[in-house]
């Protein structure tokens, strides 16, 4: 059937994906239950991300950021508003749908890092690699482990590595799958001078490569300063 209407519809699908954005974010909200009754971590914010834009996310600590970014994966729920990455409306899939999505297409590290930690470090970057059915899971995974300059520290669990290099085993697991959307929270809070400038030169170069859109909240801002846009949050609310 290499006319029929699935075929154009397709196309026109792909087409129309072409030109989604990234991201697109609207009314966007969370708020809590707390003892006072209610607390707004995110007023309604809107903003739109194009794909293979770099965009920094700042503000003061407690500002909402982590709440924001952790809003955009699909790894909480708003209290109002749509997340939509490249066309697909994240909230108005279940639980499984968005882990699916996640699996996709997302990269994401974490302020606390998060590796599992019955796993070693090659084992934590090996992960995503293995969900996804891909071949040479183990030469993929080591090499994005040497490229953050962990070659020697493969075989470690994560309570014995220091907190840089367990930022920089999150960076590889998040980076390994070459996803199209990179989301980082503070992914050189830890690290010194020189290994941030390495794993900044990384993330910028899987941009450039393959077009990945690129989103990072920081409180540096020279790292902001190299992001195509930055964006400011104060007490929940985009200034
Ligand atoms: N589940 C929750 N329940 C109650 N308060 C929360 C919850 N999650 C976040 N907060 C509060 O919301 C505010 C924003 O938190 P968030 O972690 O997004 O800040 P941040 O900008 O990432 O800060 P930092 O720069 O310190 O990482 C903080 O005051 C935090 O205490
Ligand atoms: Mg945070």
């Amino acid at each position: 059937m290499p006319d029929g209407p699935g075929v154009t519809a397709s196309v026109v699908a792909a087409t129309a994906s072409g030109l989604q954005p990234a991201i697109a974010v609207s009314g966007l909200a969370k708020r809590v239950a707390d003892a006072s009754g209610e607390l707004t971590i995110l007023h309604e914010v809107d903003f739109t991300v194009q794909k293979a834009e770099t965009l920094a996310i700042v503000g003061a600590s407690g500002s909402g950021k982590s709440t924001l970014l952790g809003l955009l994966a699909g790894l909480d729920t708003p209290s109002a508003g749509k997340v939509v990455l490249d066309g697909v409306d994240i909230y108005a899939l279940d639980e499984d749908g968005r882990a699916a999505l996640r699996k996709e297409k997302l990269g994401f590290v974490f302020q606390s890092f998060q590796l599992l930690p019955h796993l070693t470090a090659l084992e934590n970057v090996m992960l995503p690699l293995e969900l996804r059915g891909a071949h040479h899971a183990r030469e993929s995974a080591e090499i994005m482990l040497e490229r953050v300059g962990l070659s020697s520290r493969l075989k470690h669990y994560p309570k014995y590595l220091s907190g840089g290099e367990q930022q920089r085993v999150a960076l590889a697991r998040a980076f390994v799958t070459e996803p199209p959307l990179l989301f980082a929270d503070e992914p050189t809070g830890s690290l010194d001078a020189a290994t941030g400038e390495a794993v900044i030169r990384l993330m910028f170069e899987l941009n450039r490569q393959h077009g990945s859109t690129l989103v990072l909240v920081t409180h540096d801002q020279a790292m902001a300063a190299r992001c195509g846009r930055t964006i400011t949050i104060a007490a929940g609310r985009l200034v």
